[in-house]
């Protein structure tokens, strides 16, 4: 029994010894220390020994089994450690690869000016506001003084959305002065950026739908010196200092009196050339004072308050800043027109 025992425990030891996974190791530990294995087999034999030699045989049986253990422990340990050692391996990250690329997108470029806009009119006080593109004809001609006769209401230039021409798609920011002035307590001092859309082909210089910016003030005491000062320092900021500009007359029923703004061809100087189609002027915005009736029509006093607006293109101004010489460039959204920005 004492030859069994030691047999036993060296077989177990040599295959615990040559074990290779976890799983084999269990079976092991079953098949040799387990109820049913062959050491609880042995000393099922105990019974035909002599009471001197059961105790013997009893530390015998306790020693061989601890042995056992200790083998199956130790092999336990070198396995897990191998296994982490293989993981780790196999998982290793090379940093020596090449990264994979983060593409990260970038503002439009039109939005960039638009951003630059903002916050040369937030650093003088005004607030920027925002509002409905599908607008009342009311709103976006009678109440700015636009006549019934104007050409612009006409079918042919404008988008509208009932036969009875009550609601449209607005042609221009202006609107957004009326819903200001019915809205906001004064003095008012905003600019409104958004989409306007027309009837219009497109081509390089044309969009049905493009975006202006409006810009109002109204207090007490707004004189066209306000006008001017404000617009040449906006231009200034935009252009470059020592901008020249011109204020020429011209005409909008919703200002009296009006004009349009050039700054003279910051390319040739003034001498004329493609970028000012030989006029050495490039045309920047429309402005004026605010039309009494316009203020009366949303019960401002115009004896007691006076007012200036302007309104501008967006992709113009951005067409100049960035030389993009097509406005469909603008729109087209290829990534390889925006991605030079
Ligand atoms: N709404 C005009 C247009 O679309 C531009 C404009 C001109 C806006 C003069 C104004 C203004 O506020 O005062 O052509």
């Amino acid at each position: 029994m004492k030859e069994l025992m030691q047999s036993l425990r060296d077989a177990a030891i040599r295959t615990i010894s040559e074990t290779a996974d976890m799983e084999t190791l269990e079976a092991q530990r079953v098949k040799y220390l387990g109820k049913k294995g062959e050491l609880t087999a042995i000393l099922r034999q105990m019974g035909s020994l002599s009471a001197e030699e059961r105790p013997v045989m009893g530390q015998l049986a306790n020693r061989v089994r601890a042995e056992i253990e200790t083998a199956l422990d130790e092999r336990r340990e070198l396995l897990s450690k191998k296994l982490l050692e293989r993981k780790l391996e196999t998982e290793a990250v090379d940093v020596t690869l090449p990264a994979k690329q983060q593409r990260l997108g970038h503002k439009h470029p039109m939005y960039n000016v638009l951003d630059q806009i903002k916050d040369i009119f937030i650093g003088m006080g005004f607030e920027i506001v925002d509002g409905p593109e599908v607008e009342l004809a009311d709103y976006n001609f009678t109440r700015l003084n636009i006549d019934e006769a104007h050409p612009s209401r006409e079918w042919t230039d404008t988008f509208y959305f009932t036969p009875d021409s009550r609601i449209l798609l607005r042609t221009q920011t202006s609107p957004m002065q009326v819903h200001a002035m019915e809205t906001r307590p004064l003095p008012i001092r905003i600019i409104a950026p958004g989409r306007v859309y027309r009837k219009d082909e497109v081509d390089a210089t044309h969009s049905p739908m493009f975006h202006q910016i409006e810009g109002m003030v109204v207090d007490k005491g707004v004189t066209m010196a306000d006008l001017k000062a404000t617009l040449n320092l906006v231009v200034e900021k935009i252009y470059g200092e020592g901008t020249v500009t011109r204020f020429r007359p011209h005409h909008f029923p919703f200002t009296e009196p009006s004009c349009e703004l050039d700054i003279r061809c910051h390319k040739c100087g003034g001498k004329g050339c493609p970028t000012c189609k030989g006029e050495g002027w490039i045309e920047v915005l429309g402005a004026g004072m605010i039309h009494p009736k316009v203020l009366a029509g949303c019960g401002i006093d115009p004896d007691v308050y006076s007012g200036w607006a302007f309104g501008m293109g967006l992709e113009r101004l951005a067409m100049g800043e960035y030389k993009i010489n097509d406005l469909r460039l603008i729109f087209e959204n290829d990534k390889r027109f925006l991605e030079q920005f």
